[in-house]
């Protein structure tokens, strides 16, 4: 999937539940109660033995864009890709992992957490971003602020997002997603809360349909 119609989808839907995996065999139903919720992108975390096979199983679902996040290496990145994740997310900036999609043409949204990162970033060829720990780094207004100097740059601030910050996030002209584990959290998912997670989605697609 190119680059444009990855981040395309992510800024349209503007909300992309970050899963830390369990059980493969909970994918199907995780997928599908986050379409039943209105959302259409995942981040499957590279955090639990099981992701490479949730990423594989989440996959076999079509219409799902399915990322992979706490990418931290390149050898990570072939084995997400080869489980037919269509993007990667990284916490922070790593050169050697950026390079790597950028010659393979996998899209690639880095975490920055300063503007020199966020420059960086842009001289590496991107135009989406992860601004990462979000909450902890200032909140919506280190977005702001960042977006005021570098407006080119598309941000998707992660890290402490939850229903109650989501609108002050989302009003920031030059964020183009928010990411987060609220949406879908491991219990949840492990203890098959499926309609849960169905209405925290739902929830968060009416609140940023109201901005
Ligand atoms: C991530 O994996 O991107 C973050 O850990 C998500 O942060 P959150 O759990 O505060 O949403």
């Amino acid at each position: 999937m190119v680059e444009s119609s990855v981040f395309d989808r992510i800024t349209e839907d503007r909300i992309v539940p970050v899963v830390i995996p369990g059980e493969p065999g909970q994918m199907e139903g995780l997928i599908e109660a986050l379409f039943r919720g209105g959302l259409g992108t995942i981040e499957i975390t590279l955090r639990s033995e099981t992701a490479i096979d949730a990423i594989s199983a989440a996959t076999k679902q079509n219409n799902m864009i399915v990322g992979a996040g706490t990418v931290l290496s390149i050898e990570q990145a072939e084995n997400a890709v080869g489980a037919r994740a269509k993007f990667l997310v990284s916490p922070g900036f790593d050169p050697a992992v950026v390079g790597w999609a950028r010659r393979n043409e996998v899209p690639i949204t880095p975490g920055i957490a300063t503007v020199s990162e966020a420059m960086r970033a842009i001289s590496s060829g991107l135009h989406f971003v992860k601004l990462f720990p979000a909450e902890q780094l200032g909140g919506a207004k280190t977005v702001q602020a960042i977006g005021a100097v570098l407006p080119e740059l598309k941000i998707m601030p992660t890290g402490g997002v939850t229903l109650k910050n989501l609108t002050d996030y989302l009003s920031v002209p030059t964020v183009g997603a928010v990411g987060g584990t609220w949406i879908a959290p491991a219990d949840d998912i492990a203890n098959g809360h499926f309609a849960k997670i169905t209405e925290r989605a739902k929830a968060a697609v009416a609140l940023s349909l109201s901005r």
